[in-house]
């Protein structure tokens, strides 16, 4: 991918994120939009992977045919909200390798504070994908992915659903190699980090908590 941000805007992207912005939307049907949003901002993320062919059979005469080339691709959780995205994503690339970064954010500082790490082996030589619905302030992505460089990671894209322009700043400063695919770009950042208009707090909407 070469631009930093791609923002899809495709109407049913748009659509189903309206949905779940809604106070009124409940948790089941919040879950159900986020993996189908996570799908289609897959197709996205995995638009312009490399490709090659293989000699196969059809039944009326042999082809090369394309199919994906490299190593089977990482995708990386950033802990909890990230695994909101995982099935979907993972009911289209099955074959993908999963890690988890546990991140939570220190609601006082606003600073991450690492819990967990485990990541596939050979990550320098898979395409990363680092998803987590929310890009705020930018502080947790930018640190998970400070850990998955140290890891071995080259070649990383993050996936979010929603971006606030302070945290694409943020990951731009450090981490401009990274590119972003996000569903929307909203106005701003409140006091307390959230994004605004937002959809309020992306773990507590897809788990039920509060
Ligand atoms: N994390 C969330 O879940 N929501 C926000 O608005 C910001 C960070």
């Amino acid at each position: 991918m070469t631009e930093h941000l791609t923002h899809v805007t495709h109407p049913l992207v748009q659509h189903k994120l309206t949905l779940m912005r809604k106070t009124d939307t409940s948790t089941a049907v919040f879950r159900q939009l986020l993996r189908e949003i996570s799908q289609l901002l897959a197709y996205e993320v995995t638009r312009n992977l490399p490709m090659t062919t293989r000699t196969i059979d059809t039944p009326l005469e042999p082809m090369d045919a394309p199919v994906l080339d490299g190593k089977k691709l990482a995708l990386v959780s950033i802990l909890r909200a990230g695994n909101g995205l995982l099935d979907g994503i993972l009911e289209l690339i099955p074959s993908a390798r999963v890690g988890f970064v546990g991140l939570y954010r220190d609601e006082e500082t606003l600073k991450p504070v690492q819990y967990y790490f485990k990541v596939p082996t050979e990550l320098e030589d898979r395409l990363v994908i680092a998803v987590d619905p929310m890009l705020a302030t930018g502080n947790s992505s930018v640190a998970a992915i400070d850990l998955l460089k140290k890891a071995g990671a080259k070649n990383i894209r993050f996936l979010c659903l929603l971006a606030a322009p302070e945290g694409i700043a943020r990951m731009k400063e450090a981490h401009s190699d990274v590119p972003i695919v996000t569903a929307a770009v909203d106005s701003h950042l409140n006091d307390n980090g959230y994004i605004v208009p937002g959809l309020g707090d992306a773990g507590d909407r897809m788990f039920g908590t509060k």
